[in-house]
């Protein structure tokens, strides 16, 4: 998707996760959260977190098929490798964990070079600080809100300090970079996470388990929007 990296959020993006659609009938379910920004896809290696989800030969057919830019979340050892191909099959943007990146500065302008937007991710009990220099090279750092693996797992208040000193520091060095939260995130939840500083929220159960998925979306877009900042 070419020119997505210049675009700039209005307000709060809503990206559903099709970790809790229905695996079996994935394009309908694509298709039902079109009301929504992006489309969350979480890859699982069964290695860096306990989980196993999908991956390449899927992903491609997702991204063929999706009204929506994908947001490509890998949750997978060595996306030293491994993530550029996810940019090559034409993710908008492609997020690797810090936990697992062996240079990430290197990846993000491989990322960068291949047309996607560069995602750092931390799990919850990684420190912010020691990434901070890195923010220049970033478009968006995904702060986890509950431990990566599943969904529907209840929301880490602790983490908000977090979501808000990588905000201030994006403010200080004066960046457009953007601010993802990834768990829990309700209609009960939504506004702190945006109070704290986020502007992209990825929301799985909040979503598909809705009866209705668009005023679903809508819903959360209206909670978080007075709040971004
Ligand atoms: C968890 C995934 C999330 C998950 C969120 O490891 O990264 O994207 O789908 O699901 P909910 O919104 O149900 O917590
Ligand atoms: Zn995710």
């Amino acid at each position: 998707m070419t020119g997505v990296r210049e675009t700039v959020p209005v307000d709060a993006l809503i990206a559903p996760s099709i970790l809790s659609a229905d695996y079996v009938n994935l394009e309908a379910e694509i298709g039902r959260v079109a009301a929504a920004d992006w489309l969350h896809v979480d890859v699982m290696d069964n290695h860096f977190v306990p989980n196993l989800t999908i991956g390449p030969p899927v992903v491609e057919r997702v991204v063929e098929v999706s009204p929506l830019p994908v947001d490509a979340h890998l949750m997978i050892t060595d996306p030293d490798r491994w993530a550029p191909w996810y940019a090559e099959a034409g993710c908008a943007s492609v997020t690797f964990h810090a936990e697992a990146v062996h240079d990430a500065r290197a990846l993000a302008r491989e990322l960068h070079r291949l047309g996607a937007r560069a995602g750092l991710a931390l799990k919850p009990d990684t420190d912010a600080e020691p990434w901070l220099d890195l923010l220049p090279d970033l478009d968006m750092v995904l702060v986890m809100t509950v431990e990566p693996g599943f969904g529907g797992q209840e929301f880490l208040d602790r983490v908000l300090p977090k979501v808000r000193r990588v905000r201030q520091a994006i403010s200080a060095a004066n960046l457009d970079v953007w601010v993802q939260v990834d768990g829990g995130v309700s209609t009960s939840t939504i506004e702190r996470a945006a109070e704290a500083g986020a502007n992209v929220f990825v929301a799985g159960t909040a979503v598909y388990g809705a009866d209705d998925v668009a005023a679903a979306v809508a819903q959360l877009r209206e909670l978080a929007a007075p709040h971004v900042h």
